[in-house]
């Protein structure tokens, strides 16, 4: 434990989790727990439940779960102290300094390598403009891309030179280690486990946050070389999952609009013409994390993506989940240029701005492709349109909405709403039952254990670790149950490699203070393994038999258990003694 148990009850008596958790997403009330849709994982009917009682959350969808330090951790992408810290701020409570030992397990902390990353950013920067490094890549920018110094400056742009250690020694000398680099993803380990420069003759573009740090890099390329572009993996500092390239910029520019591209390039362009709202996401596929970014922002977003086919196709994921969240979406066809860049280079900003302000809703936009894809004067051509739009329809999450859109396919198509209406439906109840069916289907790969990265041994001891996991489940429910578990068992009765250690950190937590709190052991475990402790605890608050009679039988039935396995064991030696004699005695 790095802090005292005195802080942490402090500052988590100070930070509700309902007040913590509603000031990211909308909960509602249900009986004593409230429910939401889950920040962690896509979803169209809450699984995300808050349980005031125990002060944890649980997701029964994905299985992310914690207490109000690990939600924040999970939202904010930040370590436990750090976490701690936050949400001390937020509740003005003071941490002194020196109540914080410097935990064993995470030496490179996230802010050393923002500290660092500023560094290299400087010397990128440099780079760049030092004609002895930078001349290619300076012409490339202005002469190739159009890019003017100010834009250039503006951005932080810089040059990457083409050697293995000119960022390594200049990071060294400002007393940076191997190990910070690397995990800060600046420099790789070669073969003699020496760090060399992980970015060489790429012109490199800073990932900043709306803090000003410089979290992240983007690097491109100067020619046709693949990888055109190399990208910071997650560190410390970094979840790429989690921010958006500009953000930095558009977040004062985009209480109306936000326009989101594919490409680093696209937003620079569009910075340049006026278009300050613009964003990316970082070389990955829209994230519903992301998506919720837009709507912590914005009221509407417009999708600006390449006009080619996996353009197209990425501008539907991105429709969806930013439809879930509640934003309005619009999505830009560019017709006549690649992106958004070319086509600003072509017609200029006007004309993009006016585009911008025609861009079409997505039920638009579909109806337009069925439509420019099929001919619906030929009969077999119009049942296929039909049903591909119905599907469409099918896809959204408002009744309201799937009403109206019906209504307008049926005017469009002059077919019968009625007609319609029921394909949409049978369309949604096939859905419905699909899901169902994957979700049990994962619901048996969890209970059964198969799978279980948290507690491989679940698979092999199923009947143990139900018991266990009630057990544990009741302990965290209650302080009572704590004291009687910690008086009739010991870790050694625990059979499961994870529930023995779940087990011995409750345990000698509360031993030691007569209390306990799950924030108290965060740090000893991932946030897997949080989420698996609570829902143990999320698990009994769904049931009714918490009582000290069902408790008892629980930890005999361990007990039993673990006889049982112990009489298994030696009947194994037993046999195998056997069989070994009879091979000696052949032998
Ligand atoms: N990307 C990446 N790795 C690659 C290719 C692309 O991470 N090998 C990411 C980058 O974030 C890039 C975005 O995908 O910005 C879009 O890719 P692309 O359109 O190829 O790049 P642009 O940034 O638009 O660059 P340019 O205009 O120079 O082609
Ligand atoms: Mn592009």
């Amino acid at each position: 434990m790095n802090i005292s148990p005195q802080i942490i009850e402090d500052i988590k008596a100070r930070n509700d989790i309902e007040h913590v958790i509603s000031s990211y997403i909308t909960l509602k009330r249900a009986g004593s727990n409230l429910n939401g849709l889950c920040p962690f994982h896509s979803e169209k009917t809450p699984s995300f439940t808050v349980f005031p009682s125990t002060q944890s959350f649980y997701c029964f969808g994905c299985g992310a779960g914690g207490d109000a330090i690990t939600f924040v951790m999970r939202m904010e992408n930040l370590d436990y102290v750090s976490a701690v810290r936050t949400l001390a701020e937020r509740s003005g409570v003071t941490i002194p300094e020196n109540t914080i030992i410097s935990n064993g397990k995470k030496e490179v902390t996230r802010q050393r390598v923002l500290e660092m990353n500023k560094e290299a950013a400087k010397y990128f920067r440099n780079a760049l403009f030092d004609p002895k490094y930078g001349s290619e890549a300076m012409d490339y920018l202005v002469n190739k891309r159009k890019l003017s110094t100010t834009v250039i400056k503006h951005f932080g742009i810089g040059f990457a030179p083409n050697s293995f250690g000119a960022l390594h020694d200049h990071l060294k000398r400002l007393g940076y280690t191997d190990d910070e680099m690397v995990t800060g993803f600046l420099c790789g380990r070669g073969k003699n486990n020496s760090a060399y420069d992980y970015f060489r003759n790429r012109i490199m573009f800073p990932i900043i946050d709306v803090s000003g740090n410089v979290i992240a890099f983007g690097g491109r390329v100067m020619d046709n070389s693949e990888p055109k572009y190399l990208n910071t993996s997650d560190t410390p500092a970094f979840k790429k999952s989690k921010n958006l390239f500009a953000l930095n910029y558009a977040k004062n520019h985009c209480e109306s609009t936000m326009i989101l591209c594919e490409g680093y390039m696209d937003v620079i362009s569009l910075h340049a013409a006026g278009f300050e709202n613009a964003v990316a996401t970082l070389g990955t596929a829209i994230t519903s994390e992301q998506a919720r970014i837009f709507s912590r922002y914005t009221k509407k977003v417009v999708i600006s993506y390449d006009s080619d086919q996996a353009g197209q196709r990425a501008a539907d994921k991105a429709f969806n989940l930013l439809q879930e969240v509640g934003v309005d979406v619009k999505i830009l066809k560019i017709d006549g240029a690649k992106d958004p860049d070319e086509y600003i280079k072509k017609f200029g900003s006007d004309k993009f701005k006016a585009i911008i302000e025609g861009s079409k809703t997505r039920f638009e936009f579909e109806t337009d492709k069925v439509l420019s894809k099929y001919n619906i004067n030929n009969v077999d051509e119009k049942i296929k349109a039909s049903h591909e739009l119905c599907k469409v329809i099918a896809t959204f999450a408002s009744d309201i909405e799937r009403e109206l859109y019906c209504r307008k396919m049926a005017t469009i198509f002059d077919i019968p709403l009625q007609s319609i209406q029921k394909d949409v439906a049978s369309i949604l109840r096939r859905k419905v039952k699909e899901d169902k069916s994957k979700q049990q289907s994962e619901l048996y790969r969890i209970t059964s254990g198969l799978g279980d990265r948290v507690n491989p041994e679940s698979a092999s001891n199923i009947r143990a670790n139900k018991i266990e996991e009630a057990i544990l489940g009741m302990m965290l429910l209650k302080q009572e149950h704590m004291k009687i578990c910690v008086e009739r068992l010991n870790s050694d009765n625990f059979i499961t490699p994870f529930s023995k250690k779940v087990f011995e950190s409750i345990s000698t937590v509360y031993k030691e203070y007569g209390k306990f709190d799950i924030g108290y052991i965060q740090d000893e475990f991932s946030v897997e393994q949080t989420s698996r402790i609570t829902k143990m605890l999320a698990v009994r608050e769904r049931l009714t038999k918490n009582d000290e009679e069902t408790l008892q039988n629980l930890i005999s039935s361990l007990i039993e258990e673990g006889q049982r396995k112990e009489d298994l064991d030696s009947f194994d030696d037993i046999l195998s003694a056997i069989k070994n004699k009879k091979k000696t005695e052949k032998g």
